[in-house]
């Protein structure tokens, strides 16, 4: 409607320029002629008053004078159009003057004298009492001399009324021009240009959301876009002919775990595995979080590693992800269950959301889980804080996320559910209770610490047993299964078995596996790849002009290392100062948790040490680090993968950081270098990076020289090492391995 809107617009603008230039000609035009008519009249009347008046200024004495013009006068005052008459002396001084003259013209001695005193007619249009008139004044002769002035005096207000009633009729033209062109724009944009390529963008989302292969219609008569519908249709006929071909191969490649995982593939095992079985996933952090932005709704995806590595999977199977629905316009954007299809622009599947109370997010959220669990697990020196009431907050919001599991499951049969991360801890014994016919895995996306380090925790049982619900438990890496199960053997009365890797805890026994979570990523055709160009532009937007780039991209999180990776920048440009205007560090970091009061202080730490270095290295025309604390799409960012020389990733701690993965994935000209801390769960299975202890800025430093100086070759063949590993173990196979470990086992 917009563009509709737009359209007529313009057209009406261009008209009314157009009709309103031609009225502007026209009126000219118009008031040309009559005030030509009107001039011409008042000489001719002036001409034939002289001829009477004349003689009496010659033959009659001063008093009689007087008498006789003032007859004249009113003989003649009373003609169509004239106002009056007036006859002056040769001082400008009136002699007679018709009745009803304003005072204002017939006391203007300057148009009189000036008439006398050149010879010749004088004129001129004057305003008095509200009115405009004409005044013409001619000198009066007896014989050669000059013996005074005739002034006739017309009315010229119709000269304004006749140019008004000219505005008036064209305008008046103009606004039926403009109803009718607006009429006629809006019929032909509305019913033959935008219903069919309506009709066009209908049944290209058809078929390629895997409908119909239908051909495309137009409006049989109007078809001036038949040949675009034909195209279209040929386009998508192949298209649905790669996604059957696509379909048969990932069938016949069903079994055979050593060929590349697709989307087509996973969607084809679930199908054969599951028989129609429908998957829940159930997280705190929901895929699409909607909120308003100057009056509108928007939405985005969030900042999260997890999100990053399920989504793909749950749209390739579909079904229903379970989570808290954070955005402030989300309860605008649900139906009446709470439920909204997504992605947005592809619906795949169902997003189920939870609301939850300002005090709920309080103590479950910020508290237990980004206080207490998050810093427990994680190593790096923050100490995890423990509050009786957060964990209250916790059991009552697990408590609710299993209400609305098993409210949607109720009518499943062995329901499958994949349990996402540290925020549920407690959700797999509460559903199993329940429904013991469900089948639970539970994936802990952050790493699981040490017996010791788990022990700190008042209430690491309630944890512990909670999990234990699980039939598979997942740890990106076998370390952190080993911990697992030394905790559990620590701390529960229960049987665990080495060899089978399972702890069986009132009967019910958990399977603990590693699974090393991946991105999208398949190394084929069906890959997005990104356009270097874009990210050119973006670098100069920001101004960043050297010959090399560097580039991190986190939450701002203190886990992440932010702080020991601008140490090292610090003591690289130290080292190396040829560096210093031909290296910048771009680090992107999503604002993340800003309610934990740790983060705020962590935000405000990493700004000021960008700024200290900076304030150190600075030129005019450059500094070493721009920080742009934002969130950016996985679009945005894509392109800014493709142009840095190096990528760092300099964890203090993490699971496994698909941060790494994203780069590598993103470099499909195998050029650029990673830079990967040895304490990420992705160093196991990137071997081509340049691996170091973020907390040795010397370290650090000695990689971004290596990184910098490197050869095209040496780059080439680690890239081609890292992209093969991340295609061989994407996200797709992932979860195939974790469905298949969940439901193997009944
Ligand atoms: C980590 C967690 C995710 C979480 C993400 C973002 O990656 O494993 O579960 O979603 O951080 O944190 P947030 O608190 O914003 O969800």
């Amino acid at each position: 409607m917009r563009y509709i809107l737009t359209i007529i617009g313009t057209v009406v603008l261009a008209v009314s320029l157009v009709a309103l230039g031609f009225s502007f000609k026209q009126v000219n035009q118009e008031r040309a002629t009559l005030t030509t008519n009107l001039e011409q009249r008042a000489s001719l009347l002036s001409d034939s008053l002289k001829e009477s008046v004349e003689p009496y200024y010659a033959n009659s004495s001063q008093a009689s004078l007087k008498t006789s013009l003032q007859k004249i006068v009113d003989k003649f005052a009373n003609r169509e159009r004239i106002v009056g008459i007036a006859l002056y002396d040769t001082q400008g001084v009136l002699i007679a003057s018709s009745m009803g003259l304003p005072k204002a013209i017939i006391g203007n001695g300057g148009i009189v004298s000036e008439a006398m005193d050149s010879n010749k007619f004088n004129d001129n249009f004057l305003d008095a009492d509200g009115e405009t008139r004409y005044v013409h004044v001619d000198p009066l002769h007896n014989e050669e001399s000059i013996v005074g002035a005739l002034m006739v005096v017309q009315n010229a207000g119709y000269i304004n009324t006749d140019i008004n009633q000219i505005w008036k009729g064209n305008l008046l033209r103009l606004l039926i021009q403009i109803i009718i062109f607006s009429i006629t724009i809006f019929i032909i944009l509305r019913f033959f240009v935008f219903r069919q390529v309506l009709r066009l963008v209908e049944s290209a989302k058809k078929v390629r959301m895997g409908g119909v292969n239908e051909a495309f219609k137009t409006d049989g008569k109007y078809s001036f876009f038949t040949p675009l519908a034909k195209e279209i249709t040929y386009i998508t006929k192949s298209l649905s002919q790669a996604r059957l071909s696509a379909k048969e191969e990932a069938r016949m490649r069903l079994e055979k775990l050593d060929t590349p995982w697709t989307a087509e593939r996973l969607s084809e095992f679930t199908k054969a595995h599951l028989k129609d079985r429908p998957i829940f996933v159930v997280s705190n952090r929901e895929p699409y979080e909607h909120y308003n932005l100057k009056g509108k709704i928007d939405y985005k995806v969030p900042a999260s590693g997890m999100i990053t590595a399920i989504e793909p999977v749950v749209e390739a199977c579909g079904g229903t992800w379970i989570a808290w629905g954070s955005g402030d316009a989300d309860k605008q954007t649900v139906d009446k269950d709470n439920k909204i299809k997504v992605p947005i622009q592809e619906p795949k599947y169902t997003l189920k959301r939870i609301w939850l109370s300002e005090k709920e997010v309080d103590g479950f959220y910020k508290g237990f889980s980004n206080e207490a669990i998050w810093p427990l697990c994680h190593m790096v020196h923050t100490r995890p804080l423990f509050r009786k009431e957060d964990w209250h907050e916790y059991k009552k919001v697990n408590e609710i996320f299993a209400k609305n599991v098993l409210e949607e499951i109720k009518d499943v049969p062995n329901p499958l559910i994949l349990i996402q991360d540290f925020h549920l801890a407690l959700l797999p014994h509460i559903i199993k209770i329940k429904r013991p016919d469900a089948q639970i895995g539970i994936f802990w996306h952050i790493p699981w610490p040490s017996p010791e380090a788990f022990g700190v925790c008042p209430w690491r049982n309630e944890i512990l047993q909670g999990m234990l619900g699980a039939d598979i438990i997942g740890f990106h890496i076998q370390q952190f299964c080993n911990n697992f199960i030394n905790t559990v053997g620590k701390e529960m009365e229960s049987l665990c078995d080495l060899e089978q890797f399972a702890v069986t805890y009132r009967n019910h026994t958990s399977y603990i596996k590693s699974f090393p979570i991946s991105i999208a990523f398949t190394g084929s055709d069906n890959d997005i790849l990104y356009d270097a160009n874009t990210g050119k532009k973006f670098l100069e937007k920001l101004d960043i002009h050297t010959k090399y780039v560097g580039f991190g991209v986190d939450r701002m999180d203190y886990t992440k290392g932010l702080l020991e990776r601008f140490k090292a920048i610090e003591f690289f440009l130290d080292t190396y100062p040829t560096y210093k205007e031909n290296f910048t560090f771009l680090q992107i970091a999503s604002p993340s948790r800003e309610s934990v009061p740790k983060y705020k202080q962590f935000s405000e730490e990493v700004i000021k040490e960008a700024e200290r270095i900076n304030d150190k290295f600075k030129t005019k025309t450059w500094e070493p680090i721009v920080l742009v604390r934002k969130h950016h799409s996985h679009e945005e960012l894509g392109p800014l993968f493709k142009v840095a020389d190096v990528c760092m990733v300099t964890s203090l701690h993490d699971g496994m950081n698909l941060v790494a993965k994203e780069y590598v994935a993103a470099r499909d000209d195998e050029n650029g270098v990673l830079i990967l801390s040895k304490f990420t769960g992705a160093v196991r299975d990137l071997k081509g990076a340049i691996i170091v202890n973020p907390y040795s800025a010397e370290e650090t430093s000695e990689a971004i020289n290596t990184a910098l100086n490197m050869t095209l070759p040496e780059k080439q063949k680690r890239m081609k090492k890292m992209r093969e590993a991340v295609k061989n173990y994407n996200v797709y196979r992932w979860s195939a391995e974790f469905i298949r470990a969940v439901t193997n086992l009944s």
